[in-house]
């Protein structure tokens, strides 16, 4: 038997349906901030991701999928959203007649060579959204706005918790110092550690070894090396914050994986015990440098995304109800041929007119079509007999009450609408 592969799984049944109540909130959310649905490749050019989430950082030193196609190109499986949507936006020339920051948002599969754990598989879905155009806090303000009132609507109590890496002047200034300080420090670290000293310090901040040791926990922090314009920014930010009623704390030790960022820096942690150091359930932050770096135009942007898979996983810990629907509106039962000719005009009929519909698709007796229609939970059963075709009718029985009623075929759709 062939199975599926280390790190995957398969989506059907409840959690599919749960997958689909989680999807139709984002949607519905994005909606209202005014962010349109996008999509890209699942696979890209791998250079995209060495030159954005950058050749320091853990997702390309060690968890990409990586393969040449048959053409001998350097392909790589996505392992998260941003480089995609900022590639298309400046290939597709967004910024071209851009009156507006370009809002966009998307639910698809990313790819990272972990090691398998709950909520943390190789192939998970991310809901991600960026905001390319304003360099303004507002849009960081509104990003984060967007991040915590999607969990809070799923149902999940979260914080923000928030930094600022500064402008590129203040990220060098504290760069040279983490640099400074860890140099003495450095034989004490784990060899990842070593080898970002000199190419990106601040990751050793971020460090899943070392996390513990007194030596990161002591380390320079962010916020004094800000200049001026970074200090009155992030000031700027907490008091949009603020305004927003959006429950925060600030935590100096947060750098974020990916290199790409500057300014702001966020993430979102729930509150789940069984969750212990695994609480973060999305991140984000600014990345104005990026689609320059990336031979667009220098436009500011900032974005988030979160885990699906997690979220559900908090979701089902917390006990939420994933409202879902699991009765339809009609069973249509039929004993012959003549029968079944009506049941099949009138299955498609009350589709079309909104209702949920089925029918027996195997001639099974009626014994065992009334058995389907408790399986399915229907309201409504149409029992359908050729003694009452022939004057136009159908017996319609309430499946909670049991009450039976002969009603007109023609009239059909509208009790039915009456009922339900
Ligand atoms: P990230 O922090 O690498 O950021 O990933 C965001 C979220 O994706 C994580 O917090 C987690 O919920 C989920 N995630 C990551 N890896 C896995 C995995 N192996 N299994 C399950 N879930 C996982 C980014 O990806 C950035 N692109 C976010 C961003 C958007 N920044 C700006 N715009």
């Amino acid at each position: 038997m062939i199975t599926k592969q280390k790190g995957t799984y398969d989506v059907y049944g409840i959690d599919a349906k749960k997958r689909k109540y989680v999807c139709d909130v984002i949607d519905a959310i994005c909606e209202k901030y005014n962010y349109t649905y996008m999509e890209t490749p699942v696979f890209e050019a791998s250079e995209l991701f060495h030159r954005s989430v950058g050749e320091s950082s853990d997702i390309v030193r060690k968890e990409t999928y990586d393969f040449k196609d048959r053409g001998e190109r350097s392909i790589t499986l996505r392992p998260e959203g941003t480089a995609g949507i900022v590639r298309s936006f400046i290939e597709n020339k967004m910024y071209g007649n851009m009156t507006e920051p370009v809002k966009v948002y998307y639910i698809e599969p990313m790819f990272r060579y972990e090691r398998p754990q709950s909520g943390r598989s190789r192939q998970f879905t991310q809901f991600g959204f960026e905001f390319i155009g304003s360099d303004d806090a507002i849009s960081d303000a509104e990003v984060i706005s967007l991040a915590y009132n999607t969990y809070k609507l799923l149902g999940i109590d979260v914080k923000v918790q928030l930094n600022t890496l500064g402008d590129k002047e203040s990220r060098d200034n504290y760069r040279e110092a983490l640099i400074k300080y860890f140099e003495p420090n450095i034989d004490k670290l784990c060899e990842d550690c070593k080898e970002r000293l000199h190419k990106n310090p601040l990751r050793i901040l971020d460090c899943k070894i070392d996390s513990e040791s007194d030596i990161l926990k002591n380390a320079p922090k962010t916020i004094d090396y800000l200049n001026v314009d970074s200090k009155n920014r992030f000031l700027k930010l907490q008091e949009y914050l603020d305004l927003m009623d959006i429950s925060y704390e600030i935590n100096t030790n947060l750098v974020r994986g990916l290199d790409y960022y500057n300014h702001t820096v966020f993430e979102i942690v729930g509150n789940i015990p069984e969750f212990g150091s695994q609480n973060v359930l999305g991140g984000g932050g600014r990345y104005n440098g990026l689609i320059e770096m990336l031979d667009g135009p220098s436009m500011p942007a900032v974005g988030f995304a979160m885990g699906l898979d997690r979220t559900i996983l908090a979701m089902e810990k917390l006990g939420v109800n994933f409202n879902i629907k699991d009765n339809i509106d009609v069973y249509i039962m039929y004993g012959n041929e003549e029968e079944k000719e009506t049941a099949t005009y009138l299955l498609q009929d009350l589709r079309l007119n909104g209702f949920i519909a089925e029918t027996d698709y195997m001639n099974r007796q009626f014994k065992n079509q009334f058995k389907s229609a408790d399986r399915f939970n229907s309201k409504y059963l149409i029992i359908l007999k050729n003694d009452d075709l022939k004057d136009f009718k159908v017996t319609v029985k309430d499946n909670t009450t049991k009450e039976e009623e002969l009603v007109n075929i023609n009239d059909l759709v509208d009790y039915l609408d009456m009922k339900l």
